[in-house]
């Protein structure tokens, strides 16, 4: 079959690898795709969905992956249904779990899901009010998408109320600040938790950590994900099954009650207090980089597992008894501003390892490092401190002007 993966960045670098070697695939579309996946795939530079949609049909396109949360929120997938295509990822409306943070947080309420203690508003006065209400450190979110900025951890009562009225006011991040979610302080451990649903039933992937913050020891700025691994062996059996029961069955049965079923990558961000799992935050996508080291671990065909979930039949997905490590290279002055395009250079791949391609361009021949995440390093084993070292290795052979990395990845699971 053909498939089309819409995004640019390593986790549709990943997917498309995966794809790749799949030997009921014929040819990969990405769009737009990145200076790499061209290597292997064709990238198309169409932006309007139904110019995208109506490609996909002129090239018998069977089955559309949508890889970024962006085109979701805007709704690509009730267009390219609309066209009569089959699409992998949730509509418009389910999509607004992620969309917006106040519409997450009332669902879980509605729905006896366990969140931190929160309040949602667009009136100053009332978040003042109940930011007296809650011990320091507590966490202010902007109700929109921010690309992963919009929350701030203050340390102070006074800081957390500055932080209302700069988003309040349109100053820190435009229209996505205008209402903002106020809530407790979760002090505990945080999973990224996968599963591919279709709308009734799900499967669950192997468990992840991402490593948001820039610096090793979790210091520095956040960012989009330096790095991840799995599976976590922090995610016991008993934890998963909690997490299955009381987070992804209830919030499957909520959405079709809000008349909006959920088809896709239901990405539950947790963080585990006492060994009971709070929601911190819906993702409705692939986490990016935790897919670029769960793709390694399935065992089974991706574009049968994707396209019978997106047709509302979601079969069992095997998995491999395999640990991935994925360390991300970053650009110079990433998460600050844009870096110059910088050359990479690649020694060797050595075996059992990846690497995925992000924020990079093309030119005679050569990849440039032109984006704030440019690569990920993959390293796979039968163990994770096996990986993470294959993952290193790998590393070493990579170079590009300013490169960063944390060499910290997986920490949490070789204590
Ligand atoms: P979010 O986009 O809501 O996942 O927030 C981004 C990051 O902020 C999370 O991954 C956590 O590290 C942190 N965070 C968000 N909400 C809380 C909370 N209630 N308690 C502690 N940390 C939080
Ligand atoms: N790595 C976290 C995310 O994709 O949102």
């Amino acid at each position: 079959m053909k498939i089309l993966v819409v995004g640019s960045g390593g986790r549709e670098y990943a997917i498309g690898l995966k794809l790749q070697n799949e030997k009921n695939v014929e040819k990969i579309y990405f769009a737009p795709g990145n200076g790499a996946t061209s290597n292997f795939g064709q990238n198309v530079d169409m932006s309007d969905f139904n110019e995208l949609a109506e490609f996909a049909k002129s090239q018998n396109i069977e089955l559309t992956i949508v890889g970024p949360e962006a085109p979701l929120s805007a709704g690509i997938v009730d267009i390219f249904k609309s066209h009569g295509l089959n699409v992998f990822g949730p509509s418009k409306n389910a999509a607004r779990l992620e969309g917006s943070k106040a519409y997450m947080k009332e669902f879980l309420a509605k729905n006896n899901i366990l969140t931190a203690k929160f309040l949602n508003t667009d009136d100053k006065n009332e978040a003042f009010k109940f930011i007296d209400t809650l011990k320091a450190p507590l966490v202010v979110k902007a109700d929109g998408l921010c690309a992963g900025k919009g929350v701030i951890i203050a340390q102070t009562h006074d800081e957390a109320k500055q932080a209302v009225s700069d988003m309040l006011s349109g100053e820190s991040f435009g229209d996505a600040g205008k209402r903002v979610v106020v809530e407790e302080f979760l002090d505990g451990f945080e999973l990224s938790f996968f599963a591919i649903c279709d709308g009734e039933n799900f499967v669950s992937l192997p468990v992840a950590q991402d490593h948001k913050r820039l610096l090793d020891n979790d210091k520095g700025p956040n960012t989009g994900g330096m790095g991840a691994y799995a599976p976590s062996p922090l995610a016991t059996p008993e934890l998963i099954k909690k997490i299955e029961n009381d987070v992804v069955k209830p919030t499957l049965k909520g959405m079709q009650n809000e008349n909006a079923p959920f088809c896709g990558v239901l990405f539950v961000g947790v963080m585990v207090v006492d060994k009971t799992p709070y929601v911190l935050e819906f993702n409705v996508r692939f986490g990016d980089p935790e897919c670029e080291v769960i793709m390694p671990l399935i065992d089974g065909n991706l574009s049968e597992i994707l396209l019978n979930a997106a047709k509302g039949e979601l079969k069992p997905v095997k998995l491999k008894p395999k640990c991935a490590v994925g360390v991300v290279l970053a650009s110079k002055d990433y998460p600050y501003k844009s870096s110059a395009k910088a050359k990479i250079s690649v020694k060797q791949i050595p075996q059992d390892t990846a690497l995925l391609y992000a924020g990079v361009s093309a030119k005679d021949g050569e990849i440039y490092a032109d984006g704030g995440r440019v690569a990920v390093c993959v390293g796979v084993a039968d163990d994770i401190k096996t990986a993470q070292n294959r993952a290193y290795e790998l590393c070493k052979n990579v170079n590009f002007d300013g490169m960063q990395y944390r060499k910290d990845i997986a920490w949490q699971a070789l204590v």
